[in-house]
């Protein structure tokens, strides 16, 4: 299918009633979708899901902070034109339907993402990496229409927009990134690392983290990247299916993590420059590798912070580094001994995600 034209047959999809024979009937419609159509069904469907949510709290607000009745149809023109533009095909259908209508859309979003992820799962490697690939590049183009609308309404003074913070975590179930597999998970005796048993997909990086921070950050060609503590491997899949030139190393202590992201590298074919390791990053006769770029989630108990940061110090003194903080972890690049080492974060995302460099 070119592009663009799987558009009517997913607005069909999604229109329709009941499907009488589920999966059977939507997929009998996406066997004729190629890698990169399924993709775009992906990312629109999850998008919609996600925007439909928005739509009825939004209608929700204004309907309380108004005294008139508002006019559907206006109200769906003015978001076609900011939060639902990705979507503008789908104009039509939304002033033409009810409330219900929009809600029955909403629920075939979820079966069809759902048709979706199981079709692709059976795809060869070659096609999981396709369809992988180009599902982060129109996450991207997403992620950067969010913020950009966020930083306008910010400025306004207005209440935040559509958020897309969760709105693509199936994903994980291309990647096959099984959280649960934390469970019965017991930390060896006497252990005082932050290890986050069973906290899932919380204690991930969303995606929307990942794929901003790899807009950015602006990697040199050929650089290498390490995420320090990487849990299921979010992070270094992101940065490894999205810039193939770009070594990828993530260390972890928990060895089913290690082994769950290193399967889904390999399922990825990306796992000739992305490597998962099991290590405990505060064993004193370990050394971190120079590298250009290292990711932080909140990863270390106090004890481990200072022995990680002091080296990569010391890298730092050989070479100009970047630092990625999500979260709390900023904290520890802040305080009045570590300032002087590093510029003054570049702030993403309200400060959730900043990049200190090295001088
Ligand atoms: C908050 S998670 C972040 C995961 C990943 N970097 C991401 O952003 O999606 C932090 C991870 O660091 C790991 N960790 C904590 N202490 C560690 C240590 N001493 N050595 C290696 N990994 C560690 C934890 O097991 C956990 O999986």
């Amino acid at each position: 299918m070119a592009n663009n034209s799987y558009k009517p047959a997913l607005q069909k999809l999604l229109t329709e009633t009941t499907f009488k024979d589920y999966p059977g009937d939507i997929e009998k419609t996406l066997v004729a979708f190629d890698v990169s159509d399924l993709a775009h069904t992906f990312v629109d469907t999850a998008f919609l899901i996600s925007a439909i949510t928005f739509v009825g709290e939004e209608r929700w607000l204004q309907g309380k902070n108004s005294t008139k009745e508002i006019l559907f149809s206006k109200f769906i023109k003015k978001l076609f034109k900011e939060e639902l533009s990705p979507v503008r095909f789908l104009h039509d259908f939304f002033e033409e339907s009810s409330l219900e209508g929009i809600a029955q859309a909403s629920r075939n979003a979820v079966l069809i993402e759902d048709a979706v992820v199981n079709l692709i799962s059976k795809k060869s490697k070659e096609d999981l990496r396709i369809f992988s690939t180009t599902t982060l590049k129109l996450m991207s183009e997403l992620f950067e229409l969010e913020h950009q609308l966020s930083m306008a309404k910010q400025e306004l003074g207005l209440h935040l927009g559509l958020s897309l913070y969760r709105t693509f975590d199936k994903l994980d179930l291309v990647f096959n990134l099984d959280y649960l597999a934390d469970k019965g998970m017991v930390s060896p005796i006497g252990n005082t690392e932050r290890l986050y048993e069973g906290a899932g997909v919380g204690v991930q990086s969303g995606y929307s983290t990942a794929v901003t921070a790899l807009r950015y950050l602006n990697l040199k060609k050929g650089s290498r990247f390490v995420d320090l503590g990487s849990g299921y491997g979010r992070v270094g899949l992101v940065v490894g299916l999205m810039r193939p030139d770009i070594e990828v190393i993530g260390y972890e202590y928990v060895p089913h993590r290690v082994h769950i992201a290193t399967t889904a590298a390999q399922r990825l074919d990306i796992d000739k420059h992305v490597t998962f390791l099991v290590q405990d990053l505060s064993a004193p006769d370990f050394k971190i590798p120079v590298a250009d770029t290292y990711y932080i989630y909140d990863s270390f108990s106090e004890d481990t912070y200072q022995h990680v940061i002091s080296q990569l110090l010391k890298i730092a003194t050989e070479r100009k580094i970047t630092i990625v903080t999500k979260g709390n972890a900023r904290q520890r690049f802040e305080t009045p001994e570590q300032k002087p080492h590093w510029s003054s974060p570049q702030e993403l995302d309200n400060g959730n995600l900043c990049f200190f460099r090295s001088h």
